[in-house]
């Protein structure tokens, strides 16, 4: 049997991650979790974003839907809530982070960059990354939800409001010093090629995608899960939604998250 990986997000974003992971891994079974309902994240208080992902493990054990690993493609809800979420259960759980590192490495100007939610601004797990990996760095920080909402919209109706991005842009006051841009929300590489057009390519774009399938792949050797039987019968893709969407584009199963205080916790 195939791995199966769980890609989890509050709404359409962790595509751009899942897509990453699929490429990496083409024979693992997959399935896709939005929790629309609660859409967008980055606007929720931190407990909000703790007790529904405490519901998305009791929805996966109550529905017994056998995942190997969870990715939470979402760096607000990783940023929030990653630490209590593994003490809940045993399953590998993958977060997705900004990529302070990487752009503290790839900077030429030592000006960078993170363009994320108010809540993954805001949190202490960023402020550590910051420290920790971007010390001799300037990291000048960026939050906006409008982004994600646009993001949403350009996914479902393929067309964009190129000039409300480039209003939203604006307000923002992007340092021009600033030589690489982390896209801390996986909504933002929907946007990825608008947003380096309006920077007229000066700006290097920074995503976890790739590490993030490379952190995967590492995972599932080390936890021994035979994902390269090209004998494997592949299911579809299945996707999971707290609330309806309004697009032939995916077919999806719609679901509830249960209140945590309506379980009891192992
Ligand atoms: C959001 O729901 O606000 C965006 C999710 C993210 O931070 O990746």
């Amino acid at each position: 049997m195939s791995a199966h990986i769980m890609v989890f997000d509050s709404g359409i974003g962790g595509t751009t991650v899942l897509e990453h992971i699929k490429q990496s891994i083409p024979n693992a079974q997959y399935s896709y979790f939005m929790d629309n309902a609660l859409l967008p994240y980055g606007a929720q208080s931190q407990k909000t974003i703790i007790n529904r992902l405490c519901s998305l493990i009791h929805f996966i054990k109550a529905n017994t839907l056998n995942v190997d690993l969870i990715v939470i493609a979402c760096n607000t809800a990783s940023t929030s809530a990653l630490s209590a979420v593994r003490q809940m259960t045993d399953i590998p759980i993958v977060g997705v982070v900004p990529a302070i590192k990487p752009a503290a490495e790839l900077t030429r100007s030592n000006h960078i960059g993170l363009l994320a939610t108010p809540a993954t601004v805001a949190s202490s797990y960023t402020k550590t990354l910051i420290t920790e990996h971007a010390r001799n760095v300037t990291v000048n920080l960026y939050s906006s939800v409008e982004l994600v909402t646009l993001a949403e919209q350009y996914f479902f109706t393929e067309s964009l409001d190129t000039n409300k991005l480039h209003q939203v842009l604006d307000e923002l006051h992007i340092d021009k010093t600033i030589d690489v841009l982390v896209l801390g929300c996986t909504h933002f590489p929907i946007l990825a090629e608008p947003i380096s057009q309006y920077f007229e390519g000066n700006v290097k774009l920074l995503d976890s995608g790739v590490a993030i399938a490379n952190r995967v792949n590492y995972l599932l050797n080390q936890l021994n899960l035979c994902v390269n039987k090209l004998t494997d019968i592949k299911k579809p893709l299945q996707y999971y939604a707290t609330a309806d969407v309004f697009s032939n584009k995916l077919a999806v199963k719609l679901v509830t998250l249960t209140d945590p205080s309506q379980y009891v916790e192992h």
